[in-house]
């Protein structure tokens, strides 16, 4: 195994799961212990009506749809998208959701045509949102007002991996059983590291941003939760 692989994929993963875990920890403590409003019992909503609320406005964006509906429509695909293509990669590295729509039936070819499909769209979809949404931080005063460097340094990091991924899916094959062999030997301390240069940079660029989003805004992805727990009980 060259030294590139070892560092990326032998090396990497490890240290990455501890900066987040360590980092996740923090963050987490943080929140928990910012004082709260008192809650409102009596003529406030339930705290079912509030998990509801929550749960809505982390799935469809209400208040941005009312506040402003072309950000509205960039930021839902690109987050919609974003969840299909983790859903994708769970299916590579486990192969649990193979193993479900075999055993309903389906065959490996159609398996594969479905995810070639989806997969291929989906990255298409997220470098697109990706730029739209980049562009819009550039191009609109008041937006790049408030824009800094750690709003870029995000967006340029999730927009190279995208174009790494694509350029897989797309182009530069790789071979998929040797990715799921490779998070096995990760469960096992015993890594096994494809040497294919671009999944290489992909993977190396996505652990990146794991160990970079406790400490971004990235992790608005958890924030919400306790954010919108407070304006909806309120
Ligand atoms: C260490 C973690 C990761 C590994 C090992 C990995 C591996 C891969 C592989 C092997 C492919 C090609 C799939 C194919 O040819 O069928 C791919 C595609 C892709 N990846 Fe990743 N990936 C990782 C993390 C991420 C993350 C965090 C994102 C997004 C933030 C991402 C976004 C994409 C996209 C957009 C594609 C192209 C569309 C698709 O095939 O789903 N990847 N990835």
């Amino acid at each position: 195994m060259n030294g590139f692989a070892f560092l990326v994929g032998g090396v990497l993963p490890y240290f990455a799961v501890l900066v987040f875990v360590l980092g996740m920890s923090y963050r987490l403590r943080v929140w928990y212990r910012t004082p709260q409003p008192a809650k409102l019992k009596l003529y406030g909503p339930s705290e079912t009506t509030t998990a509801r609320a929550v749960l809505a406005e982390a799935l469809f964006f209400p208040s941005l749809f009312k506040g402003d509906r072309a950000l509205w429509a960039m930021s839902w695909f690109f987050h919609a998208t974003l969840a299909l293509v983790f859903v994708g990669h769970f299916r590579v590295v486990t192969g649990v959701i193979d193993h479900s729509l075999l055993s309903l039936g389906m065959s490996e070819r159609a398996i594969g045509q479905m995810s070639a499909g989806a997969g291929g769209g989906a990255g298409i979809v997220l470098v697109v949102t990706g730029l739209l949404l980049l562009g819009r931080r550039l191009t609109t005063p008041r937006v790049r007002e408030v824009s800094g460097l750690p709003d870029f340094f995000a967006l340029l990091l999730l927009l190279a991996i995208f174009a790494t991924g694509d350029l897989m899916r797309l182009g530069a094959h790789v071979d998929l059983a040797e990715t799921r062999r490779w998070a096995a030997s990760l469960l096992v301390f015993s890594p096994v590291v494809p040497e294919h240069g671009l999944f290489l940079v992909h993977a190396g660029l996505a652990l990146v941003l794991f160990m970079y989003i406790p400490f971004s805004k990235i992790l608005h992805l958890g924030g919400i939760f306790f954010t919108q727990a407070l304006v909806k009980r309120s």
